[in-house]
């Protein structure tokens, strides 16, 4: 069987797990080519994923290597042009979320999107391929919750990674259309409505580097959707006892939780601490599922020409809610959302 041809843009924190990924565990891809502006990561390439074609400058890998797809893992205000170049060059494209960091460069991948309707765009938006949440919206779809009126998201990362975070702060786009991006997604995904209006505050305690380049470390949106159903999303930087996600649906009939306690196995640990469960430690582990069948289900989509649920306007979307947001934690409004 011909497999399909996979160059990566970015081998950072998240490159290298989607990077393995296509290397070792989807069996109809394979990895031949590599692009990152850090050299360490390219020896990494060649080292420990066997891939010799590598390139520093993502349009010469566009232009030079043997590939039917790219998938894109860079700093997050890179994507869109990626996107469009890669498009542009005949390329499938599987892009990590965010779509973009402000709604223009969203529009430019759209735009790419609509003049290239014979490949694959694929957004990285892999909680929905997680198997919980997976589970929880086919519950919704049973009715087993009746009508789901409210989400209550928490998203926060672990102390222990704050350095990294710190580092990413100034080209994340923000605590908002960062991290609240995915809530902002299951949020629209599980109530089948799109927020009209939000309000959001921020905080600082522990780390001021945030708030200096202009940051926070904590923040609390709160949405209302256009059939009146609410969301409130709680993102952070510093959970002490490990990365904790947590997804709660609520419903005329019953509610939906996903990891009250984000356990990192069934094992419980009896020792002079008391009885302890233990927590996952960081995003490659929590979702080292998700990342897998939402690669694999990408790879899928360009060998049978399948169209991925998940749209462009799905990640401009988000981007606009997270942009919205981000006005509404920096103005003190509450800011109304017009798509
Ligand atoms: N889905 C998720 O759960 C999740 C988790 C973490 C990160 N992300 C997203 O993945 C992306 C990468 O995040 P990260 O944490 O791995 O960041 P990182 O800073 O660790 O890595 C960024 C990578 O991008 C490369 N890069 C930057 N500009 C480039 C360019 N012009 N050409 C080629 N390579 C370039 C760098 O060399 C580096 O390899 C971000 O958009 C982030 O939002 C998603």
């Amino acid at each position: 069987m011909k497999k399909v041809k996979v160059g990566i843009a970015g081998l950072g924190r998240l490159g290298k797990v989607h990077a393995h990924n296509i290397a070792y565990k989807i069996p109809n891809a394979e990895l031949t080519a590599a692009c990152s502006i850090v050299s360490d990561e390219l020896e990494y390439a060649k080292k420990e994923l066997g891939v010799t074609d590598v390139y520093t400058d993502y349009k010469e890998m566009l232009a030079m290597a043997d590939i039917d797809a790219v998938v894109i893992v860079t700093t997050s205000g890179e994507h869109c042009w990626q996107i469009a170049a890669a498009l542009d060059a005949g390329k499938h494209v599987f892009s990590d979320k965010p779509l973009g960091v402000t709604v223009e460069e969203c529009k430019l991948a759209e735009g790419a999107v609509e003049r290239h309707p014979e490949s694959v765009f694929f957004l990285g938006f892999m909680r929905r391929f997680d198997p919980s949440y997976a589970y929880a919206k086919k519950k919704i779809e049973d009715g087993v919750i009746g009508t789901p009126y409210m989400v209550k998201a928490a998203g926060i990362d672990p102390e222990a990674l704050v350095e990294g975070a710190i580092k990413f702060a100034a080209t994340s786009g923000g605590i908002f259309i960062d991290m609240a991006i995915h809530d902002i997604d299951l949020m629209r995904w599980f109530l089948g409505s799109d927020p009209v209006e939000v309000h959001a505050m921020g905080a600082t305690f522990k780390h001021p580097e945030f708030a200096e380049v202009g940051d926070d470390e904590t923040g609390v949106a709160m949405y209302k959707c256009g059939n009146g159903a609410l969301g409130i999303v709680h993102v952070g930087r510093t959970a002490a006892h490990g990365y904790h996600v947590e997804t709660e649906i609520i419903g005329t009939e019953g509610s939906l939780r996903i990891s009250p306690v984000p356990e990192k196995n069934l094992c419980m640990v009896y020792d002079k601490n008391g009885v302890v469960t233990e927590c996952v430690g960081g995003f490659p582990e929590r979702f080292a599922e998700a990342y897998q069948l939402e690669m694999q289900e990408f790879i899928d989509c360009v060998e049978s020409g399948k169209k991925p649920e998940i749209t462009v306007y799905d990640g401009t979307k988000s981007t606009q809610i997270g942009f919205a947001t981000t006005e509404a934690w920096k103005t003190g409004n509450i800011v109304k959302i017009e798509y």
